[in-house]
């Protein structure tokens, strides 16, 4: 990210992460050895967003590998069940994206190898750093593909945050603005806030200044009206899973944006490395939705915005389907339907 702070770095002593939780008033990096610190990291939505979650999984389970190690100073027949058993917590946090589960099982692929447990866990770090900087390289090709479906002089609007934040590198549906911005297509982004935690307003509009993208920030329900007076040639969201048919799980209020995208006759793409792409799973019927604690909506920190007692419902995504999607900009190029036989032909 520009400006030199790091979203996620394992150093030789610690891990650190930005708390993405106190942005966009201050940029606070916590320092950590111990794994339990990352799992809840990951719970409290401090480190967030599908590719990251991965990333930080994989650095969670090698710091619990190096507490192990320092702890038992290698003598340890149980090493690699202890650490299936900080796998099978990490998969616990957070059950929509799948890019968590897809960098859990490369570790535990790791683990099952018949090495010491030093040799364990310098192979997990080697995989971990693998699975970052790959993602890194995932977000440039997402980018470089991207720009191209973006007009000169086009608004653009996004919900959620899909940039340095939520990845390994420079974003997802981030990554498509910031190349056509670097390209000089003098484009103006509309971030939705994206109720009810804020990427959009606390983190996106923070990204998108820092890499000095003229932007506007919107309420969700703006969204539709600001494309019935034709200011937004274009929507691009990132994705949390990506069925077999091209149903898309994204964080709530994307489905919203697409079906208004529709009526007014713009394009609607969904930008995902194919980390992302569930191939187990033939529609989004089947994609596990998140669902957060009412508080999340019914507080902002100290504040009530809702009489106490109300019922809630506060999933922390949605489906898009297929239909509503015009294309899916991934690493390898911008997938169109029919999804069923797109998303297969170019999945590796
Ligand atoms: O709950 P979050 O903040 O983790 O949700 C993140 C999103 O919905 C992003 O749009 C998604 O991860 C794709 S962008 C990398």
């Amino acid at each position: 990210m520009n400006d030199n702070i790091a979203v996620i770095e394992l150093t030789a002593a610690t891990l650190r992460f930005l708390d993405q939780t106190r942005l966009p008033a201050e940029a606070v990096m916590v320092e950590t050895t111990d794994h339990r610190v990352m799992l809840d990291a990951i719970r409290r939505l401090q480190v967030r967003g599908a590719p990251l979650i991965g990333i930080a999984a994989a650095y969670g389970v090698t710091i619990a590998a190096r507490e192990r190690l320092s702890e038992t100073g290698g003598d340890d027949a149980s090493f690699q069940s202890a650490l299936l058993t900080v796998c099978d917590a990490f998969a616990a946090t957070r059950p929509t994206a799948v890019n968590l589960f897809w960098a859990l099982a490369r570790m535990r692929e790791i683990i099952a190898r018949p090495l010491s447990p030093e040799m364990l866990t310098t192979e997990l770090e080697r995989e971990a750093r693998a699975i970052h900087a790959d993602d890194a390289l995932r977000c440039g090709a997402i980018g470089r593909h991207g720009a191209e479906i973006i007009p000169a002089g086009a608004g653009v609007i996004t919900h959620c945050n899909s940039g340095a934040l939520a990845t390994g590198g420079d974003g997802t549906a981030f990554a498509v603005l910031l190349e056509a911005h670097r390209q000089g297509k003098n484009i103006h982004v509309y971030a939705d806030e994206t109720r009810p935690l804020l990427q959009g307003a606390r983190l996106t509009m923070w990204e998108l200044q820092r890499n000095r993208i003229p932007a506007t920030l919107i309420t969700d329900s703006t969204a539709a009206m600001l494309m019935r007076q034709g200011r937004v040639l274009v929507a691009i969201t990132g994705a949390d899973r990506i069925a077999a048919n091209g149903d898309a799980a994204n964080k709530i209020g994307t489905y919203g944006l697409a079906v208004a995208a529709r009526h007014h006759g713009i394009p609607f793409y969904i930008a995902a490395p194919f980390s992302t792409v569930d191939l187990s799973l033939p529609t989004g019927e089947s994609i596990p939705i998140e669902e957060r604690s009412g508080e999340e909506i019914t507080r902002i920190r100290d504040i009530a915005l809702a009489p106490d007692g109300s019922d809630t419902y506060a999933p922390a995504f949605d489906v898009t389907p297929a239909e509503l999607i015009t294309g899916i900009v991934t690493e390898r190029g911008i997938i169109t339907p029919p999804y069923t036989e797109t998303l297969r032909s170019l999945h590796p």
